[in-house]
């Protein structure tokens, strides 16, 4: 596997490998890689014949006083797991290469980005677009993967792809969890062993609107049974139901009804989802 920083030699392998006739495909991450990272690569090798994986904590999706500072970062360990995933080229720029002196133009998302997690961190999307729109345009893949474990995530930047015209096919992979139901996150090694059991009560509480749903209950009562379901010890931001394409909150069944929840442990937050009904009991997507 080849590890490279400067954005200009990726671009000239990218392309050199589409003139070959290869299909390449990028996997966006923030490193401190786990098994859902892991996953990623393992699909992109499916759909592709190159796969570059980037590593790159990216400060403009950091709101003021969030964990940019203290996020995990360790790129030879991340080296290692990708090259044993069997990934081709990892990415892993400084940010002066990505942000130079004069960066002054940023993607700003629409109404999918404006409650939840953007209603929560300000600004969050905007440097989410910013970052991916400018690796597709560095690495121009021919696919990208991004995860349902952020689903507004996904939401938003699957509507940035088609809005800017972007020439790329989104492979979207579940959500991969450890055997007690919680969802793998890099912030995970930061919880103590009280805080662990306590975050496993936001699975439970989408486990738990999923069962009121499909007894044929109104969305209300899925509400409320998620805020039963949450350990005291957390402190929630948002349960709540949307429609997984645009994040605007669901009040009848119609398309697919997504739980989302959120909420800090400790210093901690953390974020889940699942879908709860989909029409036809297919999933969306
Ligand atoms: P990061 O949190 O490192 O996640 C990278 C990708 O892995 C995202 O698509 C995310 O949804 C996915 N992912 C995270 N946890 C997962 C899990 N448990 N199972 C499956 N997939 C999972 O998301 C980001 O980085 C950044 O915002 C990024 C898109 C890279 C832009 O900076």
């Amino acid at each position: 596997m080849r590890k490279v920083d400067d954005p200009r030699e990726v671009r000239a392998w990218s392309a050199a490998a589409r003139a070959a006739g290869q299909r390449v495909a990028l996997v966006p991450t923030m490193g401190a890689l786990h098994d859902g990272h892991l996953a990623h690569v393992a699909r992109a090798r499916e759909r592709a014949d190159l796969v570059i994986a980037s590593v790159f904590v990216n400060p403009t999706q950091f709101s003021a006083g969030e964990d940019f500072t203290r996020y995990p970062r360790d790129v030879d360990a991340d080296a290692a797991k990708l090259e044993g995933a069997g990934c081709d080229l990892l990415f892993a720029p400084d940010t002066s290469l990505i942000y130079p002196d004069g960066f002054q133009t940023y993607v700003v998302p629409g109404e999918a980005a404006r409650d939840y997690e953007g209603a929560v961190r300000p600004d969050h999307f905007r440097g989410v677009c910013t970052v991916v729109a400018k690796l597709l345009n560095i690495v121009a893949p021919s696919v990208v993967t991004f995860g349902r474990k952020d689903a507004q995530q996904l939401a938003v930047l699957r509507r940035m792809i088609v809005d800017l015209d972007i020439d790329v096919q989104v492979v979207q992979i579940e959500t991969v969890r450890d055997p007690d139901g919680l969802a793998k996150s890099s912030r995970n090694v930061y919880l103590s062993a009280e805080e662990r059991t306590a975050a496993l009560s936001l699975h439970r509480a989408l486990l738990a609107a999923r069962t009121v749903v499909a007894a044929g209950e109104e969305i209300e009562s899925a509400i409320s049974a998620m805020h039963a379901e949450v350990s005291p010890d957390i402190l929630l931001d948002y349960a709540d139901v949307v429609d997984p394409d645009t994040f605007q909150r669901c009040c009848e069944r119609s398309g697919a009804l997504l739980g989302i929840i959120a909420g800090r442990v400790g210093s901690t937050r953390l974020i889940d989802n699942e879908v709860l009904w989909t029409e036809g009991g297919s999933r969306a997507g």
